[in-house]
């Protein structure tokens, strides 16, 4: 019998019940993980169907009452455009007696938090940077057992937003301004944390309990000056101008050492279980020159889109862009058959 697919999605605007995405899915800038995930699924010979959800969880309960899938894709990255309530959508799934794929809710939550998933890491004894959070309505302070230069972030944001070259501060006005900006102009609470300077890595895992990890994905900032600092921003990753002009690129990491390698597997595995992660993630790394590795984010429900680097990352160990799909598909299905 055909495995039958709901695939859900989030869009920022309601779209009326059975609707065929088709102005979505035809510009390659605006669904395009969605596109690829449901190409992959329809070339896996799955009997497919689409969700978008913005605002509204009725349209996943009338789904699922009607289409009765066997499994749930879950691609939601927000609710009503506010990233951390992701975990309560794959809460409301997990709800519904149907698998789903991906992260947990609970993995979600420990993950989407910068702060709390490094309260875990640390019992675990996996480098995290020394951090501070602070909640708006809250006393601001620079506090004493923090190095300068720090950089200053949205306590529960993604793929970069709010983070700039300025999010690097190091004086204490300069400190307190970006915390003031986090909370005042983009309504969000803010964690400061030391800076680690190194090289910025991205590792792939894929595994429910025998895990997997994938050949490592490095930026490298090119002609950027010496005595800026190195980092992620959000141009640095999504404006093609900016990274043309300064030379950062996203590829295969060269030379990491067999040691380096062992120790970079045994903190990410650490990491993946400690969290609850599931299915697939990313972990962004961050590599001193002396070789310790910490863990800046992990990153429970990463990009799954053909290009981006978790996909990359299983092609470049064999796994072909279908075929991580099914595999996905096939954790969540297992899961099911172990519950029962
Ligand atoms: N403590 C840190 N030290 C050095 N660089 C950092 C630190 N925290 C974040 N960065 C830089 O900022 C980027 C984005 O931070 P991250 O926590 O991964 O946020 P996001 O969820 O938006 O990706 C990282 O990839 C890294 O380049
Ligand atoms: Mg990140």
């Amino acid at each position: 019998m055909t495995t039958r697919v709901l695939m859900v999605f989030d869009l920022p605007y309601s779209v009326p019940a059975n609707y065929d995405f088709a102005t979505e899915f035809a510009d390659p800038d605006g669904s395009y993980t969605e596109n690829d995930v449901y190409k992959a699924l329809l070339e896996s010979d799955y009997e497919v169907h689409r969700l978008s959800l913005f605002n509204d969880i009725r349209p996943l309960l009338d789904a699922v009452r009607d289409i009765k899938p066997d499994v749930i894709f879950n691609l939601c990255e927000t609710f009503n455009l506010t990233t951390h309530w992701d975990k309560n959508v794959a809460a409301t799934m997990e709800l519904l007696g149907v698998p789903v794929t991906g992260a947990s809710a609970s993995a979600l939550f420990l993950c989407n938090d910068k702060g709390l998933c490094k309260k875990i890491l640390r019992f675990h004894r996996v480098r995290v940077a020394r951090f501070h959070t602070f909640y708006r309505g809250h006393k601001v302070w620079l506090p004493k057992a923090l190095k300068l230069p720090c950089i200053i972030k949205p306590l529960t944001e993604e793929a970069s937003r709010g983070i700039s070259q300025a999010s690097i501060v190091d004086d204490e006005a300069g400190f307190l301004a970006r915390i003031a900006m986090i909370h005042e102009r983009m309504n969000l609470d803010a964690i400061a944390e030391e800076y680690i300077d190194g090289r910025e890595l991205y590792v792939s895992v894929i595994g429910d309990r025998a895990l997997r990890i994938l050949p490592a994905r490095e930026m490298t900032f090119g002609q950027m000056d010496e005595d800026e600092p190195r980092i992620a921003t959000y141009k640095a990753k999504w404006d093609d101008n900016y990274r043309k002009r300064w030379g950062i690129k996203n590829h295969f990491a060269k030379t990491i050492e067999p040691d380096l390698q062992n120790h970079i597997e045994d903190v990410c595995k650490r990491a993946y279980r400690a969290l609850h992660i599931r299915s697939y993630a990313r972990f962004d790394l961050r590599v001193t020159s002396a070789g310790n590795v910490y863990v800046i984010e992990p990153n429970a429900n990463p990009c799954i889109a053909k290009d981006d680097e978790l996909a990359q990352s299983a092609l470049k160990a064999g796994i072909s862009y279908p075929s991580l799909i099914r595999k996905v598909v096939n954790q969540a299905l297992r899961r099911k058959n172990e519950a029962e």
